[in-house]
This record gives structure tokens, C-alpha cells and sequence, in this order.
């Protein structure tokens, strides 16, 4: 970076000028040096050096000069971002996301508020919350540095894809501001790019660049369920590239119609009301269609064309789950990337917990964590009735439910739900909240303007008052601050993406959680108390024995700890007291001495594929990585992280094994190798017999992708679904050209198998589109 400094005769200055800097952070160093002369007039051109250890933050900086009697003084704020990206990752286990409602940020571009083709849908005095009010893609982008500075790694933004048009009822403007009414998925919102062409990528592309300069990643919203209302503004009409393509009201009859065109979703435990029923009143697309199956495939591959680095799937339990899978392997298959749907669930207890579990395990497409937002909301979003065992039950219940609980996306605060602070108006509960999450296992989101202490409590903070205009972009806030410092040590600590959880000490008021990747470990305490201070005895650590200060250098009234020689894992920390509402996170990273695997991703795809093995200490040399007795071909090494090509192998489960250079095997991880792409096949079974109370039909075959002929709820897929008994269905994705042998199983609650009693059936996938295959039981 280099800035331009004058010595302005203006201002007093003649003769010559003594200018020296300060605020610069160690690492950074300035050509000339501090303190350098000027000549009264003359300018002089500093560049700022930037070392590889300098953290991630906003740092202060001045120029101070003087000459004679005069003096001067200017400052700049220099933001280290992160390297800048050059490939995308198969691992998101490291990042910190921030979301952001694109239309609520910063109004980059005026040029765009009030498009001719969609006129009349912005309110320019920000007051009607369903109106469009001018943020857009060159708005983020030009607080990149503000995003870099606070630690982010990852943006989420709301769907860009072009909106419909016109306002829905009632009046008088009810706009798509917040993206989801998509009528054009392979074009761009208007607002927030070219105003005139939405499917110019120009100020998309541009964003995505700067994001990516800032070592930012890029993560669009994907929304596959529906297109717009069906019963208002442009009734559920879909366009293909400015193109028409799928009509909601003069639709193709079944089965080739684009749209499903079932009543609206009223029990939300019934399966098949979940996926194949009107969310809202969403125009609800069949993805069975093959022209939909094309279609919403390829706007994803076109992001990914554009370099979006990770999607965030919108309601995935009211898409087919089982066409998920296949968007999910086209995402793979065209290279790396991150998926992660929303399948809303109040809890572990909630009825549709079990399938969102099996279909984070199966599909390779990981989850919002609904259950752990739900503990936080409770915990922190109460003045004293709130129970830490709420978040720590929930943690040990999904850490045996996930298969890679360290890749659930973490939050609190969304798009959908009233901000905290509209639910209980207190800052320190907010900076509490952030800091568990960000030292929790997960991948954190933090929703835009909760830095800032954002909230508007009309109609007690519910969407829309939760989608706040971004009013500042301070700085200096407690929480910008914490924000940073955890990201930061996401980045240093690989304890905080691939460590385990463990409970160190707890009651209703206080929770101290420990992080642990092998030597490395961080260890959060919190109290969250108004009133009560706590006195803290017979805490245990992984720390080493040692004195540790608070890493958060007291932002959040956290003080330091001693901790003693213990048993092995179990070291003893001198008692101290926990005041009210403080945090404390102490530390200690260190390098491997053998390599150590903390994540593999995606979870499953077939040979060729890349895939991404991310740890510690894997040397900077060229190892290997086995799928039993077959040695992937390596794509990138080194000490951190590893990409290679699934080796053509049988298909099945591996434990996958890393080997450095030395020779030194590290610890394995499990990856799925499909038997080949995955084409969405609905198979129908007709005249099933009568099922018995809490019994259900599943399907079931020896091709992995129908679970290895292991017969059990977890493995065989299914439910299958009954709208019209004795017929039956389900889609599952299999492998594109491969003839798979299948038999349909009745699983009784109890887990007794009764096999359907004829021979497995035959079917040929399909090499491309979608598949369909009816049989008789
Ligand atoms: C869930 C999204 O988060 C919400 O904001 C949206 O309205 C619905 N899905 C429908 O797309």
C-alpha cells in the first residue's frame, strides 16, 4: 500500500518539514523510514510493507510534522486483510462468515436504486421495510476493508438473482428486496447491479474480486425450493437468461410440469407436505422436471463459474431431498466448494431432527445449526431464567448425531429471526453470545450490523424490522473489536475448527468450554450473570501448566489464570472469580510434530473429484494419501492443507490416511467414494401391503448410494412417501449410467427388516437428466 503525504505551505509549514509516523503495527514496515523531511510544498510518496504475521485488523496510523512553529497532523486507517485467495477450498472449517442482506448495507451505486425496469420500488427515506433502499454489490464491495479489518473470512449474501419486477400486495410497496422471489436465476437483481441489464455480471464479478483480494470468500444464498408468490406479483413466472421459461399458471400437466401444485404446508412433521407442498405461497418448483433439474443446476454451476466460493441452500427441507444430493455432487463434481442448508428445527427433540442428521451425513451438504441457535436465543436472549445446559446438552447430543459436527454452521441472530437485542436490549449479552460462538465448534455466522448493536423492535424485532439499514460502520465497537480477535485466532488456534468440545465447568450462569486439536487448546469461560459473580474451583484444562493471560487482553473484563501440572489432559487451574458479564479465553497453539488431520471436505463424491484435507503438520514435501492400497494424485501440498483427486477406487467408505514426507502417518478420516455421478431417479412402488403402526418403507440396495445393502433407517433411503397408498415413492440420486439392482424394505420401529419377498429389481440410471422408475411390490 502506498499513500502520498504533503507538506501543504498552506497550513503554516515553510522551510523544511520533520514529519514522523506512529500507530504502525510490528511487522509493517515504511519506505522512508519514520522520521523522514520535506520540503514546504514538496510531497512524498510512503509504501507500507506488510510482514506475514501482521494480524488481520484495522490499525490507526499517523503522520505527524513539523516545521518551525508549525505543526500538523494526519491519519489513515491501514486494514491487513488476509492473503488473497487464488483457488477455492473444499475446507470452510477455519472461517468466520458475516451475512448480509445486500439491499440493507451500503448503497454503492445510486444508479441502480430505482431501475426503469422495475420502477418504483425503492424508498429512499428508508422507512417502508419491504421497499428496496439501495445497497448492492459495489456497496460491499467498497467496505471490503471494513469487512477484512473485523477478521471475516467469508461473506454470505442474500440471494443475488434476479427478483421479480413488480410490487406483490399490499401496497404500497411490497418489494423482493430481501432476494428470495427469484423470476430469473441466471441473471442478477437489477438493484443491486446493472440497473439497466440484469445479466450483466460486471458488478458482481467486481465484488467477487474484491473479496477475494481481501482474502474473503464469496457465499451466495441458493434458493431451490420456489421462484416468486403464486398468487401475486408475476404469479410464479420463471425466465431462463431474460428468456420465458416456466409458467406457474399455464404450467405443463403431470409429469412434466415445472411446478408442483399442492395446497400450502400445514403440518410440518408430515414429510411429504414438507417437500413436495407450497411453502408460503411460493410458486414450488418440481425438480422431478428435467428442464427444472437443468435449470437449477446450472444457475449454480454459473455462480461457480463466477468464482462463488460456497452456497448456503434456502430451505432444504422442503426441496426433494433426495434431487439435493445431485445438486450437491454437481457442486462437487464441477470443483471445490462449501454447502450448507437451512432445515429449520426448534431442537434435538424436534420431530425432523433425525432427518436432517442422515441428510447432513448422506448428501455431503452440512447444516445451519438451528438446534444450538435455538440453546443460544434461550440462554443469552433471557435477563436470568436462561441455562448454559441448554447449549452444552445440545452440543453433546450433535456431536453424536454429526458426522462432522465441526463443519455445522453456528449462529444466533438471522435474517428470519428478531435480532437478540430486540428479544432482550442488553450489549453485553450480544458480546457474550459472539464470543461463544465464534470459540464454538462450527463455522460462525455473524449477522451484518449485530457489530454495530443494530436493532429495531417494531412488531418485537420480527422480519422485516430484524433487516436494518446499516447505519455506521464503526471501527471501534467492543464487538468489531472481539470479532476480530476471535477470527484472528480461528486462523492461529486450530483448536477452534477442528478441535473437540468438552464442558470444564458449568451451572445455569456459567460456562466454561474447551477446544482441543492435539497440543493445541482454548479454553473459553463466560459468565453471563447480571448479578452474581462466581468463584470458580476445580476447573481442569488441557492447557499446559503455565500462566496464561486473557486473550481477549480484558475487552470483555476477562483477567488471567495459572494452571498446574495435573494428570495428563486434566491440569489443575488455581480458583479465581468470574465477575458479571465477562469473558475470559485463554490459550496455547502449538506446531505439530507429526501430522494431524482436523477436516476433509466434501464428505463424499466419486473418483475424480478434488477434495480437500486440512490440519497440522503435514510438512512442506509432497506425501501421499491413501484410499486403502490406492494413492490419490495430489493436486497442492502443504504443511496445512492438502487437495488431491479422489483415486479411482470401488466405491464405499474409506479412512482416508495421510502420510508426510517422513514417512509419519496421521490420524484417518472417513470419505465416501460414490460409484459415479449422481443422476435424481424417482422410484415408485405399487401395491405395498398395509404398513403396521410406526413402521415405515424404505429402499434399499448393495450400491452405496442405497446404502451397501445395509438395512437400517440410518443407511436405506427413505422414509418413502405416501401420498396415494398402496403406492409409494422416493427420489434418490444414483450413479449416472450404472444398472443398480434395488428392493424396497419394510423397517419396523423396533428395527425389524422385513424384506419386499421378490427378487431385487433392475434399473439402468440414466446417463444424464432425471430418471423414473415404477415397480410392484
Ligand atoms: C428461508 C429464508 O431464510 C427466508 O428468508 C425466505 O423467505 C424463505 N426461506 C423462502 O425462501
Amino acid at each position: 500500500m502506498a499513500v502520498t503525504v504533503t507538506a501543504t505551505p498552506t497550513g503554516g509549514f515553510v522551510g523544511t518539514v520533520n514529519i514522523s509516523l506512529s500507530g504502525l503495527p510490528a511487522g509493517v514496515t515504511s519506505t522512508p523510514s519514520s522520521p523522514f523531511s520535506l520540503t514546504a510544498g514538496n510531497s512524498q510518496q510512503v509504501t507500507f510493507t506488510v510482514g506475514p504475521s501482521v494480524p488481520r485488523a484495522n490499525y490507526a496510523v499517523s503522520f505527524s510534522g513539523t516545521g518551525g512553529s508549525a505543526s500538523s497532523s494526519v491519519g489513515l486507517t491501514l486494514t491487513v486483510s488476509g492473503v488473497p485467495l487464488t483457488a477455492a477450498t473444499g475446507n470452510f472449517k477455519q472461517q468466520v462468515i458475516y451475512q448480509i442482506v445486500t439491499d440493507r448495507f451500503f448503497d454503492g451505486d445510486t444508479t441502480n436504486d430505482n431501475p426503469a425496469i422495475s420502477p418504483g420500488l425503492f424508498d429512499s427515506t428508508r422507512t417502508n421495510f419491504q421497499a428496496y433502499w439501495g445497497g448492492d454489490f459495489a456497496g460491499i464491495q467498497q467496505k471490503m476493508a471494513y469487512l477484512a479489518g473485523m477478521g471475516v473470512t467469508a461473506i454470505w449474501i442474500s440471494p443475488p438473482v434476479d427478483n421479480i419486477d413488480v410490487s406483490a400486495t399490499p401496497p404500497p410497496i411490497t418489494a423482493p428486496y430481501h432476494g428470495y422471489w427469484a423470476h430469473d436465476m441466471m441473471c442478477l437483481e437489477e438493484h443491486f447491479g446493472n440497473a439497466s441489464n440484469p445479466c450483466d455480471w460486471t458488478a458482481f464479478d467486481n465484488m467477487v474480486a474484491a473479496a477475494h483480494q481481501n482474502g474473503i470468500r464469496v457465499i451466495v444464498d441458493f434458493a431451490a425450493n420456489d421462484s416468486n408468490p403464486n398468487d401475486d406479483g408475476e404469479f410464479g413466472i420463471l425466465n431462463n437468461a431474460s428468456q420465458p421459461f416456466a409458467s406457474f399458471t399455464s404450467d405443463n400437466p403431470p409429469p412434466n410440469n415445472f411446478f408442483h401444485h399442492n395446497p400450502t404446508i400445514t403440518d410440518f412433521t408430515n414429510l411429504y407436505q414438507l417437500q413436495y407442498y407450497t411453502l408460503d405461497d411460493l410458486a414450488d418448483l418440481n425438480q422431478d422436471n428435467p428442464a427444472i433439474d437443468q435449470y437449477l443446476k446450472g444457475a449454480l454451476l454459473q455462480f461457480m463459474n463466477h468464482k462463488v466460493d460456497a452456497f448456503r441452500l434456502d430451505a432444504v427441507k422442503h426441496v426433494t431431498w433426495g434431487w439435493e444430493y445431485s445438486l450437491a455432487n454437481v457442486a462437487f463434481t464441477s470443483g471445490p466448494s462449501f454447502l450448507f442448508g437451512e432445515w429449520e428445527l426448534s431442537g434435538t427433540t424436534d420431530s425432523v431432527y433425525p432427518y436432517a442428521h442422515n441428510f447432513a451425513n448422506h448428501s455431503g451438504i452440512s447444516l445451519l445449526d438451528f438446534a444450538l441457535a435455538n440453546a443460544f436465543r434461550d440462554v443469552f436472549g433471557n435477563p436470568s431464567t436462561g441455562d448454559f445446559h441448554e447449549i452444552d446438552n445440545t452440543l453433546t447430543t450433535e456431536a453424536n448425531d454429526f458426522l462432522s459436527p465441526n463443519d455445522l454452521v453456528t449462529f444466533f441472530d438471522s435474517h428470519d429471526l428478531p435480532r437478540l437485542l430486540s428479544v432482550y436490549n442488553n450489549q453485553n449479552r450480544v458480546n457474550e453470545a459472539l464470543a461463544l460462538l465464534l470459540a464454538c465448534r462450527g463455522i460462525p455466522v455473524v449477522l451484518y450490523g449485530d457489530e454495530q448493536y443494530l436493532h429495531n423492535d417494531t412488531n418485537s424485532g420480527n422480519d422485516p424490522y430484524n433487516r436494518i439499514w446499516m447505519s455506521s460502520f464503526n471501527t471501534q465497537s467492543t464487538a468489531y473489536s472481539l470479532i476480530d480477535l476471535m477470527a484472528n485466532l480461528r486462523q492461529s488456534n486450530p483448536a477452534l475448527a477442528y478441535g473437540t468440545s468438552m464442558q470444564r465447568w458449568i451451572n445455569s450462569d456459567v460456562y466454561i468450554l474447551e477446544r482441543q486439536f492435539n497440543s493445541n487448546v482454548v479454553l473459553i469461560a463466560i459468565n453471563k450473570s447480571e448479578s452474581t459473580p462466581y468463584q470458580i474451583s476445580g476447573l481442569f484444562t488441557s492447557l499446559p501448566a503455565g500462566n496464561y493471560s486473557d486473550y481477549l487482553n480484558g475487552l470483555l473484563g476477562g483477567s488471567g489464570i495459572a494452571v498446574s501440572s495435573g494428570n495428563p489432559n486434566n491440569n489443575p487451574v488455581t480458583n479465581f472469580s468470574l465477575p458479571i458479564h465477562t469473558v475470559a479465553v485463554w490459550q496455547s497453539a502449538s506446531a505439530a510434530t507429526a501430522p494431524q488431520v482436523g477436516s476433509i471436505g466434501p464428505l463424499v463424491g466419486q473418483s475424480g473429484i478434488t477434495a480437500t484435507i486440512a490440519g497440522q503438520g503435514f510438512g512442506s514435501s509432497t506425501g501421499k494419501v491413501m484410499f486403502g492400497t490406492a494413492a490419490a494424485t495430489i493436486s497442492t501440498w502443504s504443511d496445512s492443507t492438502v487437495t488431491f483427486s479422489v483415486p479411482t477406487v470401488a466405491p464405499g467408505t474409506y479412512q482416508v490416511q495421510l502420510i508426510a514426507s517422513s514417512n509419519a502417518n496421521a490420524n484417518t478420516v472417513p470419505f465416501t467414494v460414490l460409484t459415479g455421478p449422481l443422476i435424481p431417479v424417482t422410484f415408485t412402488v405399487n401395491n405395498v401391503p398395509a404398513l403396521a403402526a410406526g413402521s415405515a418403507l424404505y429402499l434399499t440396495g448393495k450400491v452405496v448410494e442405497l446404502g451397501s445393502g445395509v438395512v437400517t433407517t440410518d443407511a436405506a433411503v427413505g422414509p418413502l412417501l405416501s401420498p396415494t397408498p398402496p403406492s409409494y415413492f422416493i427420489d434418490a440420486s444414483v450413479p449416472a449410467g450404472v444398472t443398480i439392482q434395488f428392493q424396497f424394505a419394510i423397517i419396523a420401529s423396533d428395527g425389524t427388516v422385513t424384506m419386499e419377498p421378490s427378487a431385487p429389481h433392475s434399473y439402468t440410471v440414466p446417463t444424464s437428466g432425471v430418471g423414473s422408475i415404477p415397480v410392484n411390490w
